[in-house]
């Protein structure tokens, strides 16, 4: 059975990002897939506060709710992240814990030795995003944020639900199409997810 983390990474309980991760949660579990959820604005983390105590053991010295996370992170094939853009990057909540994650780069590239640029990925990210305007340049920084968090965590982006033009609290939910594709893309996930264990 795959297992995956699900990172809500927006302020809002019941914002954009959080209802089309929610719809992706629930189109991964209908396909079997064993799904953890962790709110991040509900949890007690720092910001990395470049201690580098992570450098002896690939662990984080400060002791907080990052260790739940990272833990689930550690025990899943599948991690997916869900930011609204702020600023044209992710939500403060997810920068917080990204940057905590800091500790997992430093066991995969220190610790651990796997070569930089190794495409040699032990899990697949799934990003959501959304954002209130419509420009064409709106995901181009995120990208690169959201594929090297992924990386830091043995991920590779495998895909991502990308959504412009909706702002206000629940304003995805006057649009049935990003609610399909949300859903759909859970259950493809999880598919692929069970495929590749198969595999292994
Ligand atoms: C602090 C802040 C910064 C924002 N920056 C941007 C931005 O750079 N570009 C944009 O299109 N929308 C921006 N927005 C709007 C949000 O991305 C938008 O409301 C989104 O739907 C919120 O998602 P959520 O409901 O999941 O939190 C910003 C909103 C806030 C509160």
């Amino acid at each position: 059975m795959a297992r995956i983390t699900a990172l809500y990474g927006s302020p809002r309980r019941e914002g954009n990002t959080s209802v089309l991760l929610r719809k992706t949660v629930e189109g991964a579990r209908q396909e079997g897939a064993l799904v953890e959820e962790f709110f991040l604005r509900d949890l007690r983390i720092s910001p990395c506060l470049e201690l580098y105590g992570c450098k002896e053991t690939g662990r984080c010295v400060i002791d907080d709710d990052f260790h739940r996370v990272a833990e689930a992170i550690q025990e899943s094939q599948g991690v997916i992240l869900a930011s609204p853009i702020f600023f044209y990057t992710v939500s403060a909540h997810t920068k917080i814990f990204m940057d905590r994650c800091q500790s997992l780069w430093v066991k995969r590239y220190w610790i651990d030795g796997v070569p930089f640029g190794s495409k040699d990925f032990v899990r697949r990210g799934l990003f959501i995003a959304a954002g209130a305007t419509k420009g064409k340049k709106l995901f181009d920084g995120v990208l690169l944020t959201a594929r090297y968090f992924f990386d830091a965590l043995g991920a590779d982006l495998w895909d991502s639900l990308l959504v412009r033009g909706v702002d206000a609290e629940g304003d995805v939910l006057q649009h049935p199409e990003h609610l399909k594709t949300a859903h759909e893309k859970g259950k493809e996930f999880a598919r692929m997810l069970q495929g590749a264990a198969k595999k292994d």
